[in-house]
């Protein structure tokens, strides 16, 4: 490509990036303003006691949006963005990129509406989305896996980057996990439940992890400078997620009707999840080993380390949680939505945030002001951590006042003020969202470059 080709791709690919970065965050300040309410509604149960903004339908509406109109429309901005660079290719088919960024925000604007009217498709997690706005979601997951798989066949090097193997994984395994969420005849009796297991669990870990991970394959030696720190590890991190995570949903259904053998099989595998949770978070952190002071003085790099802890001691937690002494206490109680913003939160958004302040600045040439992204940081960081702490303590002691048989408003009571600081802590979060707003939208539109633009090497 000649110079003015060159230029013109990097200034493409800027935009493309900015406009998956910039719709994300609006649906992240839409969707966490709605669970900013929803967590003042435990300890306040008659605040806003209107339909539309009834606790039922709000939490779906939170839960689907931070999925799919957040986290899906910015990692796969990103995975795009990173395939592009590793492969020294231009990204391909960018039309049908920008197909699939308007179909994610056309499921994301009909979910959330429909949800609000009271239409959804039940209580099953994660995809209370009537089914022909996923059909909608999964058709703008599969335009933005063939931009990826795409530009990857056409990089310049044979082999395939780890950043790309993770991606397409997590593409390629969600494409399955979607279309299988859609079958009816897997939406019956018990069967539902063992496919609500396998598609609530890898929404997360085959989609939002594989993704993560890979941005972070990219961004991270970048930042740092130096290459990661094996190979080797990351590949096996890759095929033992591969073999263990598909089956550990089972574990959120412990004592149901699913057979017994299904739910120690998902214990059995949920223990499994140590292997590729430490080969892969040793293998991040290593890699930015005798690196401190420079992770210090970055703005992007303490978000992807602090993503990374999460992510082992997240998943740690899931792991420990899963076992069946754990689970008689713990099934049920405000601990598991403790773990679930440890992982969510903890490890897969703060690998956005972290990913977005070191790829967009590169794509547009803007940086954004390091007072700021660091006060970001600090409420991000203590509000998730508050969160998470108090719930784990609230949780347990709703665990032991049911398990005690207490009358079940002993558990209200005890539980209430740990509600309380879980949405002060939630409070916070969102605080922190504004100023990140605030950040995308100078990294996007800001005057004045700060870097030397795009041209840069990948
Ligand atoms: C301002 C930040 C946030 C606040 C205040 C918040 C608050 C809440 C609340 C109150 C619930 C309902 C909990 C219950 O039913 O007991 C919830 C559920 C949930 N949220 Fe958030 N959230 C925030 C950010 C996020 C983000 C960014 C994600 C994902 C990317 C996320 C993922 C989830 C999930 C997966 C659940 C379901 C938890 C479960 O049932 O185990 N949250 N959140």
């Amino acid at each position: 490509m000649d110079v003015a080709g060159t230029q013109r791709e990097a200034r493409e690919q800027a935009t493309l990036l900015s406009a998956f970065v910039g719709s994300a965050t609006f649906w992240l300040l839409i969707t966490t303003a709605v669970a900013v309410l929803l967590s003042f509604k435990f300890p306040f149960p008659d605040l806003a006691t209107s339909p539309y903004l009834s606790f039922g339908r709000l939490r779906a509406i939170h839960t689907n949006g931070t999925f799919y109109a957040f986290a899906s429309v910015a990692l796969s901005g990103l995975a795009i963005y990173v395939a592009a660079r590793s492969s020294g290719a231009p990204i391909y088919a960018k039309p049908v990129a920008w197909l699939s960024l308007g179909l994610f925000n056309v499921a994301a604007l009909l979910g959330t509406v429909t949800l609000d009217l009271g239409m959804s498709d039940g209580s099953q997690e994660y995809r209370e989305w009537l089914w022909w706005v996923r059909v909608i979601l999964l058709v703008a997951a599969i335009c933005s896996a063939y931009v990826v798989a795409g530009t990857v066949a056409n990089r310049v090097e044979r082999p395939i980057y780890i950043a790309n193997w993770y991606t397409l994984g997590g593409f390629t395994f969600t494409t399955i996990l979607w279309i299988v969420a859609l079958i009816p005849t897997y939406q019956i009796g018990v069967g539902q439940v063992s496919v609500q297991a396998f598609y609530m669990h890898n929404a997360v870990g085959m989609w939002f992890t594989f993704l993560a991970l890979g941005v972070t394959y990219y961004a991270l030696p970048k930042l740092l400078n130096r290459p990661i720190y094996s190979y080797s590890l990351g590949v096996l991190a890759f095929w033992t997620n591969l073999v263990f995570y598909p089956i550990i949903g089972a574990h959120h259904y412990e004592f149901s009707p699913l057979p017994w053998w299904l739910q120690t099989l998902a214990i059995v595998f949920s223990v499994g999840m140590l292997i590729p949770v430490f080969a892969g978070s040793a293998n991040l952190i290593l890699t930015a080993r005798g690196a401190w002071d420079v992770v210090r003085r970055s703005y992007a790099l303490p978000f992807l380390a602090a993503g990374i802890v999460y992510y082992f001691l997240g998943s740690a937690q899931g792991t420990f949680e899963a076992l069946r002494t754990a689970q008689a206490y713990w099934h049920f109680t405000s601990f598991t939505v403790g773990h679930s913003h440890a992982t969510m939160y903890g490890f897969i958004t703060f690998i956005v945030f972290g990913a977005v302040y070191a790829l967009l600045p590169l794509a547009t040439g803007k940086q954004p002001s390091t007072l700021l992204t660091g006060v970001h940081f600090w409420f991000a960081l203590v509000g998730v951590t508050l969160y998470v702490l108090v719930l784990a303590i609230g949780g347990t002691i709703q665990g032991i006042d049911w398990a005690s048989g207490n009358p079940f408003i002993t558990s209200v009571e005890a539980a209430a003020p740990f509600w309380l600081a879980r949405a002060l802590g939630g409070t916070m979060m969102f605080l922190s969202h504004l100023l990140f707003a605030y950040n995308v939208y100078v990294m996007i539109g800001g005057k004045r470059p700060t870097l030397e633009p795009k041209a840069q090497p990948a």
